[in-house]
Order: C-alpha cells, then structure tokens, then sequence
C-alpha cells in the first residue's frame, strides 16, 4: 500500500541486531525497501550485509528487531518468526548468494524447473485426492516449463536450455540464478553481490537484466553490494552499512555526497581537510608541476639508469687479511675515495626535501591495519 510519500512499502526492518558472540554483526538497524524500487544494501567488506539477508531470508533467527513484509495483497508477514521456507513460499522473498548454488550438473531448464516444486508438488498431492488431479498436476507441470521457458528467454539462454549449468559462463550462471529465484514468483527479490567477478560487459548485461526485473514485474529487489560504483547508476535508494550500523540512507546522489559515506570507505577522519592538507605540501606540489615534464624524460632515464646498473662495479670490500699490510694498504687507498664519494651521494639522496604527510598518513595506516584486525573479510 502507498504511504503519505507515495512509496509502496513492501519491506519495513525496524531496531534489528544480530550478535554472534561478542560481535555486533548489526547493530540497531531500520530502513524500508519499495515496491517497484531496487534499493541497495552497500557497506565495506564485513559491514553485516550478507547478515542483514540471513536475518531476512529466515536464515538467521536476529537477536533483536522485526522485520515486516507487507504482500500485495495487503496480507502482513514477520520474517523474525517465519522459518526460511515460509519466507519464501508464504512471504515470497527470493534470493540469490554471494557464492553460486546452482544445480552445475543439472540442464538449466530442470534449474528452473526445480525451483518450482513447490507449486508442482502441490499439484501432484492434490492427484491422489480426487478425479480431476491429474488434469491438475498437468496445468502445473504446463506453467513450470512455461515459466522456465519465459525467463530463460528473458535472461538470453534459451538456445541452451538442455546444457548443464554448469558449462555456462559465470555471468550467465549469474543470470540463471537470478532466473531461478523469479521463477519461485517472488515480490522481494534479494541479491547477494550479484555483480562480483564480472566482467564489465557482463555487469553491464546484468544491470539491464535488474532494471528491466524492476520495471516489467514493478519488482521490490533488494542488492547487496561492497563497491559502491556498481550500484549507483541503477539504485533509486541506498542504505549505507558500517559496522554493521547504519551511516546513510538516501538517493543515490545523496549517499554519494554524504561525508559519513566518504570516510567509511576511504578511512580517514575528514577526506576535506586530508586532500587539502596533502595540496598545501610543497613537495607535492613540486612534483605535480614537474610531473608533465619528467613524464618525457623518464624512459631515456629508464634506459640510462639500466646502462649504468649494468656498468656499476661492485662495492669494494674493505675487510681485508691484516697479515698482508702492504696490499691492504694499497687497496684501502684505491677503495676509500670511492666508498667516501657513495656515502656522501646516500646522505645527499636521504636529505633530499621530499616531505611526506608524515603524521596523516601514518594515523590513517594505522586506523586501516586496525580496521583489518577488527574481523574485516
Ligand atoms: N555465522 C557467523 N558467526 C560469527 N560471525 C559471523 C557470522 N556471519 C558473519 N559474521 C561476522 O559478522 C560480520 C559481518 O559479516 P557479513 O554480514 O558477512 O558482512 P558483509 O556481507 O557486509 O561483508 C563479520 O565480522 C563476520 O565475520
Ligand atoms: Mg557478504
């Protein structure tokens, strides 16, 4: 039903929390999703996303929070208390996963079909109850293969309907399982890192796939997604996770510009006053200006510098027998004016002005490492 903003909810998550242990995987987290919206769950590596689908899908029991699904019908479902295969049959949320679980040795056409069952079990129960079921499970049969057939098409693999899965290419096995989870007729489609390891040509492909998902069936798809670019061209809301809490949650644009985003994605206190600082540096400075210039001149400096490596002869070696006095003696004076001549060139290149933002760069590091210590996948 629409509310006063003339968004269709279909999926409201209030206060949920998810703990394992003594970690917060979510913490405190709502937001809604909407009937004929992709709305995107994006957050670094480890943010609680794949969680927040868990609790979702009925995978998860969450340790605190509700989760509402509200049907076209009208008819109101609590995930938290439904178990995983009601949520999809009853409350029809489908999903895919961050790693494929796709039947490899099954045709792509029994995939879809497979994915059916439900309603075709359904229908060969009702056979042993009366006159009419055969025709019955026969209707349903009909629509499987229907249905398997519409969406193969849809996805662009009609042609190889009898092939196993598993010969497929992973863009198209992404789009099968995609497929599959359509062909359960959902009305919250939720997908786990759809576009991870594809090629931008097969991103692109998928991308068209969701809006067209969206569009023709005024789909609810909920994303999954750690790179940000990926998902801004195709969102219409995005709710942002760090830490398993929530630090934005808006338009795309909105997201995009939101300083709370910027710096849970780059790790840094203020990215404003960071670049502006690192402008201010006059060695950076000199050497964005000396930049175009010595872009000529470094592969004659390639060249010449391997000339040199090649011609360098070894550093004397100044530990010599003290029993021959005379030889160590003379081989110290040929050697020493050399070895004088390449500490004074070290200490030269050593005090050369190249100033770094010494104390930024290494806080920044520092809160990085210990962003990876905190459990970061
Ligand atoms: N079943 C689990 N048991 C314990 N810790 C978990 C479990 N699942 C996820 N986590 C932890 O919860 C945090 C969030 O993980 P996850 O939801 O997979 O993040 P994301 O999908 O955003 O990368 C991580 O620190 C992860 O190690
Ligand atoms: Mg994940």
């Amino acid at each position: 039903m629409a509310d006063m903003t003339g968004k269709d909810t279909i999926l409201s998550v209030e206060h949920l929390s998810m703990i394992f242990g003594g970690l917060i995987a979510v913490n405190d987290l709502s937001f809604q999703a909407h009937r004929g919206e992709i709305t995107a769950l994006i957050g670094p590596n480890g943010a609680g996303k794949t969680t927040v689908f868990n609790c979702i899908t009925g995978f998860y029991k969450p340790t605190q929070g509700m989760m509402k699904l509200t049907r076209k019908t009208g008819e109101e479902f609590l995930l938290e208390r439904l178990p995983d295969f009601k949520v999809n049959r009853e409350a029809k949320v489908a999903r895919t996963f961050q790693n494929l679980r796709l039947f490899s040795g099954l045709t792509l056409l029994e995939n879809l079909l497979v994915a059916q069952h439900n309603a075709l079990n359904k229908a060969s129960y009702y056979t042993i109850g009366g006159l009419f079921g055969l025709s019955h499970y026969k209707t349903h049969a009909a629509e499987a293969k229907d249905k398997a057939r519409f969406w193969l098409d849809r996805i662009g693999l009609l042609a190889r309907a009898d092939d196993p899965a598993g010969d497929l290419p992973y863009g198209a096995q992404r789009r099968l399982e995609i497929a599959r989870a359509m062909c359960t007729g959902p009305e919250l489609l939720c997908l786990d890192e759809p576009a991870a390891g594809l090629n931008p040509r097969e991103s692109d492909e998928l991308n068209k796939l969701l809006l067209a998902i969206r569009d023709d069936h005024n789909m609810a798809i909920l994303l999954i997604e750690h790179d940000m670019s990926v998902v801004m061209g195709i969102s219409d809301h995005v709710v942002v996770l760090d830490y398993g809490k929530k630090i934005s949650d808006g338009t795309p644009n909105h997201v995009k510009n939101d300083p709370a985003v910027i710096r849970a994605y780059l790790g840094v206190e203020d990215v404003e006053e960071e670049l502006n600082a690192l402008a201010a540096e006059p060695a950076a400075k000199a050497a964005a200006a000396a930049a175009p210039a010595l872009k000529s001149e470094l592969p004659k400096l390639a060249t010449e510098f391997k000339r040199e490596r090649v011609n360098i002869p070894p550093p004397p070696v100044l530990t010599l027998p003290d029993e021959v006095p005379a030889v160590a003696a003379k081989t110290k004076a040929v050697a020493e004016p050399a070895r004088v001549a390449a500490t004074v060139a070290a200490k030269k290149a050593v005090a050369r002005p190249v100033k770094t933002p010494a104390k930024k760069t290494t806080k920044t590091a520092a809160k990085k490492t210990a962003k990876k210590k905190g459990g970061r996948a």
